[in-house]
């Protein structure tokens, strides 16, 4: 397949370079080529490059800025998304688009009081404006009909760009001591997990050829789905494995720093942000039957991929 990728100078745009490369024909699009923030060109520029799927990673994603460059941040997560998928709708091919835990209100408990994990069919009601964005981009593809699959995840890291993995393990080697969140909940998600899983997913669109095979299979598949790491923790204990796996791996020039846990609302921010980002995996697992690493294993493999 002719692929056209977006953002893949971010996170998970190189790992879906890096993961999709060797099978498919990659049109691989930073801002140069196909900038968001001009929703405008994105129809002339998609009909150009003619592909047959569009996936896009491409977000806005500075979570704190984006309290105070709404607009910008609308332009990118909402209108170029609705211009992707009304270019994909016209052009009959599908698009594959990733979202966020930040969608929903980071509050739901079960009957007990305790944290529940969120499924898909949660309503949203998000806390900042980038989740408001993000929500709001969700809705444009669904508004299009355009054939689509749209992933929700969170907590996002990789051996590359900017993200918290790397944040920590730059402070670990500076500081004795690091203060960290230990009052909100979820996956830290390797983007080669979410690449991986994305391309097990292509092979399977891919594999229903014929069009009334393809029809079938998309009226199975289309929809939102979760896709992270298996398993739950909090940043402070997530710092904790970060630091006790750099160690082992000999990443670490200091005996590491003292870690303690302290409350969300020490750590002030502009945009608010969820206390539960944990997101149920079975409606992934059952429509794709795909298995999910535990996110130990895949941060694992991550700090032997930095070594
Ligand atoms: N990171 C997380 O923790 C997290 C959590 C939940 C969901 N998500 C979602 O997961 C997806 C991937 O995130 P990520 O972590 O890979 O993000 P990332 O590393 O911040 O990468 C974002 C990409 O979007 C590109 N981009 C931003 N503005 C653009 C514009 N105007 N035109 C074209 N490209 C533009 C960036 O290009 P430049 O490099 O040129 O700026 C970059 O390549 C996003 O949909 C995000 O919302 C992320």
């Amino acid at each position: 397949m002719k692929i056209l990728i977006t953002g893949v100078s971010g996170q998970l745009g190189r790992s879906l370079v890096e993961r999709l490369g060797n099978e498919h024909q990659i049109i691989a699009a930073d801002r140069t080529m196909l900038d968001l923030s001009k929703p405008d060109m994105i129809v002339t520029t998609v009909r150009q490059i003619a592909p047959d799927l569009i996936i896009n990673p491409a977000a806005y994603t500075a979570v704190d800025k984006a309290e105070s460059e709404p607009e910008l941040a609308a332009t990118v997560n909402t209108h170029a998304v609705a211009s992707l998928a009304e270019v994909a709708k016209t052009l009959n091919i599908p698009l594959i688009h990733y979202s966020t835990d930040y969608v929903y209100a980071g509050n739901k408990k079960d009957t007990n009081g305790k944290l529940a994990a969120y499924t898909e069919s949660d309503p949203v009601a998000p806390l900042n404006i980038y989740g408001q964005t993000k929500a709001d981009g969700e809705q444009a593809i669904r508004d299009t009909g355009c054939r689509h699959l749209i992933f929700r995840t969170s907590w996002v890291y990789s051996p590359y760009g900017k993200n918290f993995l790397l944040t920590m393990l730059k402070l670990a080697n500076e500081r004795e001591q690091l203060n960290i969140v230990n009052d909100q909940f979820g996956a830290p998600t390797s983007a080669i997990t979410i690449a991986d899983i994305t391309a097990q997913i292509i092979a399977q669109m891919s594999s229903a050829r014929d069009t009334t095979c393809a029809e079938n299979w998309w009226k199975m598949h289309q929809g939102t789905y979760h896709l992270v790491n298996a398993g739950t923790t909090n940043w402070c204990d997530f710092t904790r494995a970060i630091v006790q796996e750099a160690q082992q791996a000999g990443l670490l020039k200091t005996p590491g720093p003292a870690i303690s846990g302290i409350p969300a609302v020490s750590y002030p921010t502009p945009a608010k942000r969820p206390e539960n980002s944990m997101l149920d995996l079975n409606k992934l697992k059952l429509a794709f039957g795909v298995s999910v690493p535990e996110w130990r294993e895949s941060m694992q493999e991550c700090i032997r991929y930095l070594k």
